[in-house]
């Protein structure tokens, strides 16, 4: 959710800018901006797409080694080009680009009002930035100190870099609750939300912590304090990212890359962790608390979106093999519903970005009532990754595509390895039970390999269905999540109405949307509660709905009913979520790509909530 990116050094500032922005696009916006210093601030910033931005630059030079760049996702006035940032301080002589929300704006607006301020757009960013420029001016303090100050007075989340016209060699930058990194290049620094706009200049980066300001000036050496004004030393990290992984490889979209990368991807999840041969399943990032996990009360997994779809199977998993309690909730309803949490309950939370609002509140909670904190998360160095006791990146590489696929399959893994280990060392698996689990995960990327096979049909599929109007996604046992997952990325990405529910509970509602007009996808593979399911599409097929079914390989009892049915390798019951989700991966992209929609930056998303 927005994007910030900063550079300061001997090159020409904007076309890293731009490409910066391009970089971070992933992340869903509504407007972008610019702003360089060359003699004056000169911004320029429009409501629409990064395209547009520079459309509307069209002739005009932008010239200078320093600026700031943004895209905004709108949370304080409309998405229009007054309230894109980069924002002016009233007297043109600082900018700033903001990403997060000041909570306490309208006391801090009203206060500046009575003083004389006067405001252009309808943003809280704004409203900190003359309180900057305010407390610069009437406390007569140098920029640095009157950012400092001016952060002790704001509630609320923040990432937020500033450029001033009499300090044409530095760049000032804070967090709070929103992502920042700063790149060290030689005599050259950049600031961005992620890695992604930093990586192909430099590998050496900083990740800021909550309220820390950071100082980049030409020719000295990053600078970071507290807000409290103590200093810090600067922790410089390598880079694990390739420039590659963050390119379309000859796809029409991330998503359908992204897709297509699972066998990889979850083979780079149990990579080193899983090892058939010798019979064993490890995760390191974990290994101290392993005891603390085999003896907890219960363990809570709080996530969002599809990880708490995720998190939902892994519910399912651990409680069938390892007996472990497990409850699975929304981080938003959690971190407000006063939850009873125990010191020996362990939460987990489960995100790909790690960077997400709700979640990150979640695990403050958990953590501030002395539960164990640990963290299933994608991308290395996030928020939640480092707030956590430990943890276990999922390893699935950068996901751009703002609809999560191979981050989903990806958490599904780490969580099945979660299970087998935490089983084994209870001792609630058997050993020939365990030695036919991790082999046929082992099997797993083969069998996804094969599963994406289906992309023809179910693009014909999607062909038929690309006009209708709602759809319903039913599933039992460990496919009640896959229904799920399934029904969010086809509203997600074709804003096609759809509902995933536990098949048996259709008949307690949805049953009445059921008509000749109503898509039904049903998971309906072996094992479990096939029969079951079979009664359920009996059900539907009586009320004339159309069928799709995803069935295992062989299935011809379905193929009798349903009016198209996708076939999937057989594997075992636990693991069929890592094939199920394919085929409905790709028919919400198929069908999205049909309706022209914008596949990769769907309306209204964001790939990271930063906001709550
Ligand atoms: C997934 O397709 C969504 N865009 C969204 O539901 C996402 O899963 C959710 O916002 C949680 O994000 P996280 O995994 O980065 O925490
Ligand atoms: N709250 C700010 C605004 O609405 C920043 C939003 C963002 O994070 O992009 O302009």
């Amino acid at each position: 959710m927005c994007g910030i990116v900063g550079y300061i050094g001997n090159r020409e500032a904007y076309p890293i800018l731009i490409n910066g922005l391009y970089r971070l696009e992933y992340r869903g916006y509504d407007s972008a901006g610019i702003a360089v210093l060359n003699d004056n601030i000169q911004i320029h910033k429009c409501k629409g797409k990064v395209s547009d931005l520079e459309k509307h630059i069209a002739n005009n030079k932008i010239i200078g080694n320093i600026g700031i760049a943004h895209t905004r996702w709108a949370t304080h006035g409309e998405p229009n080009d007054v309230n894109a940032h980069p924002h002016y301080s009233e007297s043109r002589e600082l900018a700033i680009i903001h990403n997060g929300i000041i909570e306490n704006y309208l006391t801090l607006k009203e206060e500046l009002i009575k003083r004389g301020h006067e405001f252009r757009s309808a943003t809280d960013t704004e409203v900190l930035m003359n309180l900057i420029e305010d407390i610069q001016k009437n406390e007569q303090v140098e920029l640095v100190e009157a950012v400092r100050i001016a952060l002790s007075q704001v509630i609320g989340a923040y990432a937020i870099v500033v450029l001033s016209k009499d300090n044409p060699n530095m760049l000032v930058a804070a967090r709070k609750g929103s992502p920042l990194v700063i790149g060290i290049g030689k005599d050259e620094f950049f600031l961005a939300s992620d890695a992604t706009p930093i990586v192909e200049y430099t590998q050496n980066v900083v990740y800021l912590n909550d309220e820390e300001l950071a100082v980049v000036q030409l020719g000295e050496e990053l600078k970071i304090k507290t807000i409290k004004n103590k200093d810090k030393i600067p922790y410089v990290q390598k880079l694990q990212l390739s420039l590659s992984a963050l390119e379309k490889g000859g796809y029409d979209h991330f998503m359908l890359k992204e897709i297509f990368e699972q066998p990889r991807s979850i083979r780079d999840s149990f990579r080193g962790r899983l090892n058939a041969r010798k019979g064993d399943v490890q995760l390191g990032g974990i290994i101290d608390y392993e005891q603390k996990l085999i003896n907890a009360k219960r363990i809570i997994i709080v996530a969002c979106g599809t990880s708490w779809h995720a998190a939902l199977v892994g519910e399912y998993l651990i409680e069938d093999l390892a007996r472990i309690p497990v409850e699975v909730e929304y981080a938003s309803e959690f971190r407000y519903r006063k939850p009873v949490i125990y010191e020996d309950d362990v939460v987990i939370a489960v995100s790909q970005s790690g960077e997400t609002a709700d979640t990150l509140a979640a695990i403050e909670l958990a953590k501030s009532r002395g539960a164990t904190i640990l963290g299933i998360c994608n991308v290395v160095g996030s928020s939640i990754a480092r707030m956590t006791d430990a943890g276990s990146y999922t390893h699935a590489g950068p996901e751009i595509g703002v609809a999560s696929t191979k981050a989903f399959t990806a958490q599904v893994t780490v969580l099945i390895l979660l299970a087998l280990r935490l089983a084994k060392i209870k001792g609630t698996i058997s050993t020939s039970r365990f030695y036919t689990l991790i082999t046929a995960l082992e099997s797993i990327p083969k069998k996804v390999e094969n599963t994406l096979k289906v992309n023809d049909q179910v693009k014909s599929i999607a062909e038929k269905f690309m006009d209708v109007r709602n759809f319903l996604y039913l599933g039992r046992g460990y496919n009640f999540p896959v229904a799920l997952e399934g029904a969010l990325k086809l509203k997600e990405i074709s804003y096609i109405h759809a509902e995933g529910y536990p098949a048996a509970e259709m008949k307690h509602g949805p049953i009445a949307l059921i008509d000749d007009e109503m898509p039904v996808v049903f998971i309906a593979t072996k094992k479990g509660t096939y029969e079951k399911v079979l009664s359920n599409i009996q059900e539907v097929k009586a009320r004339k709905g159309k069928i799709i079914a995803i069935v295992t390989k062989g299935d011809t009892t379905v193929k009798e009913v349903a009016d198209f049915t996708i076939e999937i390798p057989a594997t075992e019951e636990l693991l069929v979520p890592l094939l199920a989700t394919i085929p409905l991966q790709l028919l919400s992209y198929h069908i999205a790509v049909m309706r022209d929609c914008n596949v990769d930056q769907p309306r209204n998303l964001a790939k990271s909530v930063t906001v709550e």
